[in-house]
Parts: structure tokens; sequence; C-alpha cells
């Protein structure tokens, strides 16, 4: 019982396990986004872990338990340390542990900024294919050229397969000129402009998406934004209250998203109550909620769930098992206290 041994895997071997499964990830973060609307998870608040006089460094907790097929349990522990990208380093470093639903037991330790980025990339690529109604996009507005929008972006493509355009803009132009490149390798066919402010990105997108490291909202103004647009508002801190108070807001969770100095969470500060929030994207998944509402921009802000980490680790736990990837931990538990001899 003792010797049950532990999963390690390794970013490189998720990567590999992931490869060409945008479609099972993105049906793995749609199902654990309907058990927790079913009541069948826990999801404890995120614990931040911050540091004195370093206001942009961060490590946060999200523990939970998702049930459902998924039946797991587990915890996120997530870096975000902005100054890494000029050290030439990314800015997340993440470990996710899956612990075993029958003895509590660690049963599974992985690298997770990859898990993190995809369940984020796909639970926003879902909800931007939905708030479409079913109008194909062909122009993707990016704001912040780093790897989560690298990672939309993939999950947006396999979903939309008519996009042939991206419009991106960085405060660093030389992020946007790589994103670019990185853009080129995975899809050589694709137009790229760059845009020298937010305006031209928000006028040409069908969707646009913020996945900035901005730390309080930046942008009032998304008139320039076609009728029929949609914002994926990743980074939470880009759009004023006051264009959340005018939008047509969908989360992931409201009691989450309206937490930590989010734009909603601003906005909720300043009217007192949450009436700007529409609903959630597993009520868009399962047409509770009708995709769009006429007359305002639909703009999702995703506080990002821990149960869908939970759910992408149990897949790479599953793919890893079938495919004997990954290495296995022996004798990680102590003996029982009344072996011990030491
Ligand atoms: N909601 C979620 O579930 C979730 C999950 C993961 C990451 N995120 C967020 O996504 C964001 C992006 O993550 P990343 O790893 O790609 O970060 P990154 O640091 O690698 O890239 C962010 C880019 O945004 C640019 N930027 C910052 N402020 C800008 C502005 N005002 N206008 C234009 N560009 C700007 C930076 O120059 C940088 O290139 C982070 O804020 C992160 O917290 C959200």
């Amino acid at each position: 019982m003792n010797d049950q041994p532990i999963l390690l895997l390794t970013g490189d071997e998720i990567l590999t396990l992931f490869q060409n499964r945008e479609m099972e990830i993105m049906d793995a973060v749609a199902g654990a986004a309907l058990v927790h609307k079913q009541g069948d998870a826990a999801l404890p608040h995120s614990s931040f872990v911050r540091f004195p006089e370093r206001e942009r460094d961060r490590i946060i907790a999200l523990p939970g338990y998702l049930g459902g097929s998924f039946n797991t349990a587990g915890i996120k522990w997530i870096a975000s340390f902005p100054e890494n990208v000029d050290r030439g380093m990314e800015r997340a470093s993440a470990v996710l542990i899956l612990n075993s639903m029958e003895n509590g037991r660690p049963k599974a330790i992985m690298e997770s900024s990859i898990i993190s980025a995809r369940r984020t990339a796909a639970s926003a690529a879902i909800a931007g294919d939905i708030l479409r109604d079913k109008k194909p996009a062909r122009t993707i507005g990016l704001i912040g050229c780093g790897p989560i929008n690298f990672e939309v972006l993939r999950f947006l493509q396999a979903r939309q397969p008519d996009i042939d355009t991206l419009v991106l803009y960085d405060l660093d132009i030389a992020r946007a000129r790589q994103f670019s490149e990185k853009c080129m390798e995975r899809t050589p066919h694709l137009k790229t402009i760059f845009a020298e402010g937010h305006e031209k990105v928000l006028a040409s997108g069908d969707i646009t998406v913020f996945s900035t490291t901005a730390g309080v909202p930046w942008l009032g103004d998304i008139s320039a934004c076609p009728d029929d647009a949609v914002i994926l508002h990743v980074s939470l801190r880009d759009l004023t209250p006051e264009v959340i108070l005018k939008a047509d807001n969908i989360v992931d969770d409201p009691d989450h998203v309206l937490k930590a100095n989010t734009s909603l969470h601003l906005l909720e500060q300043q009217t007192g109550n949450r009436n700007f929030i529409r609903g959630t994207l597993a009520d868009l998944l399962d047409a509770s909620q009708p995709p769009r509402v006429s007359g305002k921009i639909p703009i999702f802000s995703p506080f990002g769930m821990g149960l869908l980490d939970l759910a992408l680790g149990e897949l790479a736990l599953k793919l890893a098992r079938e495919k004997e990837i990954g290495q296995e931990i022996k004798g990680f538990f102590p003996p029982s206290w009344l072996e011990r001899q030491k």
C-alpha cells in the first residue's frame, strides 16, 4: 500500500501528450465547466502570495475537487514573475499535484504552465466561438504577444478554420514580431498586420483577445469594435469598469472573477452589485443563455478555474499511462509508522 508510485511528468512530456489534441482538450474544459455548474465540484478561492515591495510578482495556489466522470482533486501552484521575460524566461511557472480520490495520496506531479496556458486558451476559444453566434471569424486581434495569446490563437484556429489575418499589438514591438514569426511556423498562410495602437486592433478584430500584464485598467473606449465583435478579456485588468458596465459580460465563475482587483471586481465595488454579469461559460455551453444579446459587445472574462487544470491534468495522466510516458517515483511515501525503524 505504501509503495504506490507517483507519476512525474515534465513540460516536454506534456507537450508531446497534448500534440494535436485541441478538440479533446476543449471537450475536457467544457466538461469541467458543466460539472462545476452542476455543483459536483469544490472550488475554494485562490490564495495569492505576494511579496513586500514587489507588486508585480505573485504565486497563486488553486486547489479544487472536480466530480462527475473526472473524480479528481488536487492543486495548481503557479508563479508569475513578469520580469522573467526580460531574463529570457517565461513569466509563469507551475506545478500541478493530482490526488487519488480513493486514498487522498498524491498520484501525479506535473509541470503545469502548459496545462494552465492551454486550459485558459481552450476556455477562451470556446467562449469566443459561441459568442460569435455561428458567424465565422477571419481576423483575430491580439493585444499582448506572449505565450497565452499564442495558445488562445491555437485553439481559436481549431474552432474557426477561416482565420486568415492577425492584427497584433504589444507595447514591445519586438515581442509582436517574435509572435508573428512563431505563428508563421505553425500556419504559414496567415497574414500579419502590426498595429501601432490598440484602436486598429479593436477596429479589425472579429475576435479581439487581451492577454497583457496590465495591473490596472488602461482602456476606456471600445467603440471602434465592429457590432458583431467579441472580446476575450483573458488578462482581466485591461478594460475600465465603464467599458465592462456597457458590455454583455460572460465569466467563468462570478464569485471568483469578482476578486483580486479585476475590472469586474472594480465595477462591483463601484455599483454595489453584480447585475452586469449575464452568465457563465457553462450557461452558454448548456444553452441556458443565448450566445448574444442585441446591441452589446460580449466580453468573456475568465478568472481561470483550478478545476480546468485538474481536468487537463487527468487527461495528461490518462494519456501518459496509455503511452507509458513519464517517470514513476517509487518509494515516495514513508513506511507505516508501525514499521519504522528510524
Ligand atoms: N484568466 C486566466 O485564466 C489567465 C490564465 C493564464 C494567464 N493569464 C494572464 O494572461 C496574461 C498574459 O500572460 P503571458 O504569459 O502571455 O504574459 P507575457 O508577460 O509573456 O506577455 C504579456 C505581453 O503583454 C504585453 N503588454 C503588457 N501591457 C500591455 C499593454 N497595455 N498593451 C499591449 N501589450 C501589453 C507585454 O509587453 C508582454 O509582451 C497575464 O496577465 C496572465 O496573468 C490569465
